[in-house]
């Protein structure tokens, strides 16, 4: 059992709350907060402009944040590694960029468990361009994923899958892997958004024997600072898409009548990044390491099954999540109760969780539901924030006289 409250300040700070909001976004330790301060503080300047010390410092840190990129997804090319401002923005550069390749009669394969980030982009795309977006539904009943459901929506003009590798709202992990060896295969590329998924579990692409020619993440939702996201790209793919944002320190050269753009990976990262927040993901990954994150993973699922038990225990309290769970989040709702209202009433005990649609629509309306509340367990998090969560929900019960 990891017991590590104690290296957050804002748990510190705050004893009376139980935090169970990490899928919005997790809280960060000490050991990120302390080095980007130290940094701000002692040694900060812009990156690649200066020869002088402090902005060599900050250009050192920074490639070392993207050679750790790099090792923790367990792939070779470091300057395929792009930071971005989060996962929606690099699926958006992928949708602009890559979009540009695409034309009318072209199919793209989404799934319905996808997040909006990896939705509305190629949902709009789809309308400028007449393509043809079609969705690979979950198993109603489950939850799970069978992987059929994707692969027998591929045809020859299938060009794209942008798919999830673990749904925000149920925790329902899809069969990423053979979904990407097929398009490796069939020569279609596949993006990933490991949103939901990075911050939880282990992962080695190189390992797996799998080639996605995207995968995105946010650093926020890892432990590190808001503001970077990452886009890794398959080198030859990145190499033969045109820059999503144009300007500074993304060009070679400049005259009055043409530019000729970096290479990778500055070609996709025009104007000053986020720094602070960019060495931020670099610390939060040793940070990560240094627990390990199947430890992580085994944590936060123990947690979330021991909460799914006591939940499913209160009369008129619905889980919805897959039989085999491998991460801490669980979205429920109480007959009678709006999850606004759980939320409300949560909040009042110091319970802190997220109610609505999550950002996934089309997921909650195939599902018929208006609406969840939802739980989500992270390393930090104890067996006394279940004692919590449950308590609370039996008073909501008890405020609505149910
Ligand atoms: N995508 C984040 C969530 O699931 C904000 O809550």
């Amino acid at each position: 059992m990891l017991d590590l409250k104690k290296n957050f300040p804002v748990l510190r700070e705050n004893p009376d709350i139980c935090f169970l909001d990490s899928g919005a976004s997790a809280q960060k330790p000490d050991y990120v907060i302390d080095f980007v301060a130290d940094f701000y503080r002692k040694t900060y300047a812009n990156i690649h402009r200066g020869i002088y010390s402090l902005s060599w410092n900050s250009t050192v840190l920074y490639d070392k944040a993207r050679e750790k990129t790099a090792e923790f997804l367990g792939v070779k090319n470091t300057e395929c590694v792009i930071f971005t401002k989060n996962t929606t923005e690099s699926i958006n550069l992928v949708a602009y960029s890559f979009g540009q390749k695409l034309k009318e009669g072209d199919e793209i394969i989404v799934s319905i468990m996808e997040h909006h980030a990896n939705f509305v982009p190629w949902q709009q795309l789809a309308k400028k361009k007449g393509i043809k977006l079609k969705i690979a539904y979950i198993d109603k009943n489950t939850l799970e994923f069978p992987v059929e459901n994707i692969t027998s929506l591929i045809t020859d003009k299938t060009k794209l899958i942008a798919l999830s590798m673990c749904s925000n709202v149920l925790g329902t992990i899809s069969p990423f892997v053979e979904v990407c060896k097929t398009a490796n295969k069939k020569g279609i590329k596949i993006l990933l958004d490991g949103a939901q998924y990075m911050p939880h579990h282990r992962i080695n692409f190189t390992e797996l024997g799998i080639e996605p020619d995207f995968v995105v993440f946010s650093g926020h939702k890892l432990c590190a600072f808001d503001g970077v996201g990452v886009l890794y790209g398959k080198k030859e793919v990145l190499e033969d898409m045109e820059p999503f944002l144009t300007g500074g320190d993304m060009i070679e050269s400049v005259s009055i009548e043409e530019s000729i753009f970096a290479p990778l990976p500055n070609k996709f990262e025009a104007g000053t990044p986020p720094i602070g927040a960019v060495i931020s993901l670099l610390k939060a990954i040793e940070y990560l390491e240094s627990i390990g994150l199947d430890k992580v993973e085994e944590h936060e699922t123990m947690l979330a099954k021991e909460a799914i038990k006591r939940l499913k225990e209160i009369d008129g309290v619905h889980v919805f999540a897959p039989e085999k769970i491998s991460n801490g989040i669980v979205s429920f709702t109480i007959d009678g109760i709006h999850p606004h209202d759980i939320a409300t009433i949560l909040a009042e005990d110091n319970v802190c969780i997220r109610a609505g649609m999550h950002c996934a629509e089309p997921l909650i309306t195939y599902l018929g539901q208006d609406s969840f509340a939802r739980a989500t367990f992270y390393l930090y998090n104890d067996m006394e924030d279940v004692e919590k969560l449950i308590k609370s929900v039996k008073r909501c019960k008890e405020v609505f006289k149910l």
